[in-house]
């Protein structure tokens, strides 16, 4: 692949999800993350790839196809485009979507073996274990009993994760020489205190190597869905060491130098807190093994629950529980954008979020309808009706006045920027609504429809529209990572159209309204949800619309 490589490359990753239990909530949530911040990176400049995929090798998906009476190519091929649309249905911009089951997986993960092989970083034995199938992962005896005794299930063998019974195993197995690599993963916490975020998950992670690594068994006899080992074709790889080797597939491990020189090391892998082990101490020792760079971060984000509105329960999203939501759902309430906005800003990253659909409506009507779309509409319509359609034509120096909104703008960009960098979305978001705030503010204190009763004050009217439109201009670049559909819409009301997609730096600094030019008022772009608790969640919407 060919690319301009004056241009830094931003390379960022989702895990690649399991394509036996459909795309849901959680699935979703790290693929907002991460387009979020990719969008984020192609505004400022950055050639990005930003990558997910899914999952598909394993004796699970193996058992289910076989249940379905399908080979489990077949299986996967039949799920696969609910990921598919899912994506598509979210505006996610990924640039690529890799299945393990490809081609180019096959090769880069046998390519890594053999290196591994030639490195001395893998070894045949044999395994004796306690296997979770549903999991997937083998359990010591003394993990095992440990978990029993803490849960008081003495002697009954359950998963130490799912409490699920285990299955005895014996198998001969190649091994990962993780345990040679406690130092230097100990060193690398330590060196890049940011490979691991948030903190409290930097922490887990230290304390866990501090005690000390087993080598990994990571080949299998016991199945064949999976990748042969190229020495040992009786073998096929564990399917965590086949996924985690997807990052360094995309980006041409063992078939393209020049492009693997261009994208890797990954610049973030986005990662639920619930795998942080497998990408914050496997994978990094895999790299490690094979002479690569591990990536620049990890980022965990925490779990969505949900919250009952009316007994304030928070628990566990779960089929059985009944509370399970689904993407559509929400999606037909909020629209896409107050999807993103949504959870993007009232789940703190990198924490649990409970949800709920009482506070999904009062996110929306608060920050959506009532501030950010109603100051769109309130000057839109106040520039079309004093500047007869247009917006003002501005006296000379308007743009070097003091006033209280470009005082919020100025350094904006960058103290966005650097929230959002970090995945801090809320206190990004935040930063952008101190300024939308400021400007309804800004309306109620300037009265511009008591200025427009007397014609000695009509410049003074065209600085303050002109104002309020220059702080919503520069409002929708910075929102237009979280929500991609009314930011372009924004922008091409206001006569602004040719704006989209601009650098957003360069965007961002204070005084490049068009002037004079045509604007569109529009529908409301956040029409204000109506509660009815009785009304179905869809139902709610049209309610609103009908109003
Ligand atoms: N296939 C592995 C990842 C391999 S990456 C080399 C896997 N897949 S998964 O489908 O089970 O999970 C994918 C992601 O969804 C994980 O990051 C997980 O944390 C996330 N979530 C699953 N349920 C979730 C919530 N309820 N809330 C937020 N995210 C959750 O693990």
């Amino acid at each position: 692949m060919d690319h301009d490589h004056v241009q830094p490359s931003y390379y960022i990753t989702t895990p690649i999800y399991y394509v036996n239990a459909a795309p849901h909530l959680g699935t979703s949530y790290t693929s907002v993350m991460a387009d979020v911040q990719a969008r984020l990176r192609r505004a400022l400049g950055y050639n990005v790839l930003f990558l997910t995929g899914t999952d598909e090798h394993g004796e699970k998906v193996a058992d289910a196809a076989a249940e379905h009476g399908m080979s489990p190519q077949e299986w996967c091929d039949s799920l696969v485009p609910a990921f598919k649309d899912l994506l598509t249905m979210l505006d996610i911009t990924n640039d690529d979507f890799i299945r393990t089951t490809e081609e180019r997986h096959t090769k880069a993960v046998q390519h890594l073996w053999n290196v591994m092989l030639e490195n001395g970083y893998v070894y045949k034995g044999s395994y004796d274990g306690w296997y979770c199938v549903p999991e997937e992962t083998y359990f010591t005896d003394t993990q095992v009993r440990h978990a029993d005794e803490e849960r008081g299930t003495e002697g009954q063998h359950l998963c130490p994760d799912c409490g699920r019974p285990l299955e005895k195993r014996s198998e001969e197995s190649w091994f990962f020489k993780l345990s040679a690599f406690q130092e230097p993963l100990l060193e690398l916490y330590r060196t890049n205190p940011h490979f691991v975020e948030p903190e409290i998950r930097r922490n887990e992670v230290v304390s866990f190597v501090e005690g000390g690594l087993n080598d990994l068994s990571i080949s299998r006899t016991t199945f064949d869905w999976g990748i042969p080992l190229p020495f040992d074709g009786k073998h096929v790889t564990y399917v965590w060491f086949d996924a985690l080797i997807n990052y360094i597939t995309a980006v041409g491990y063992g078939v393209d130098a020049e492009e693997f020189a261009y994208r890797w090391p990954a610049n973030a892998h986005l990662v639920g807190k619930d795998i942080i082990r497998f990408h914050c101490v496997i994978w990094p020792a895999m790299l490690m093994a094979a002479g690569l760079e591990v990536p620049g971060e990890v980022f965990a984000h925490g779990f969505l629950t949900v919250k009952n509105d009316e007994t304030g329960e928070v628990k566990k999203m779960s089929k059985s529980l009944g509370n399970v939501i689904s993407p559509e759902t929400v999606v037909d309430l909020l629209g896409v954008d107050g999807y993103r906005y949504y959870f993007m800003t009232d789940v703190k990253p990198g924490t649990d979020g409970a949800i709920s659909w009482g506070r999904m409506e009062q996110v929306y009507n608060t920050d959506l309808a009532n501030s950010w779309g109603n100051l769109v509409s309130r000057t839109l319509n106040m520039s079309a009706k004093y500047f007869d359609g247009r917006t003002p034509v501005l006296p000379e120096g308007w743009d070097t006045e003091e006033n209280p909104l470009s005082a919020i703008a100025d350094g904006l960009v960058d103290r966005y920027v650097e929230k959002m960098g970090r995945f801090a979305y809320d206190e990004g978001a935040a930063e952008v609504m101190d300024l939308v705030h400021a400007a309804n503010g800004y309306i109620e204190d300037m009265q511009p429809w008591a200025l427009a009763k007397d014609p000695v004050n009509a410049g003074q009217l065209a600085r303050v529209i002109g104002n309020l439109l220059e702080a919503i201009r520069i409002s929708a670049h910075l929102l237009a990572p979280i929500m991609p559909r009314t930011s372009p819409e924004v922008l091409r009301r206001m006569g602004a159209e040719a704006e989209v997609g601009r650098d957003l730096r360069e965007a961002c600094s204070w005084g490049q309204l068009p002037q004079g030019v045509e604007v569109t008022k529009g529908d409301a772009l956040f029409p204000r949800l109506v509660s009815d608790d009785k009304a179905q969640k869809g139902d709610k919407k049209k309610a609103a619309k009908q109003k």
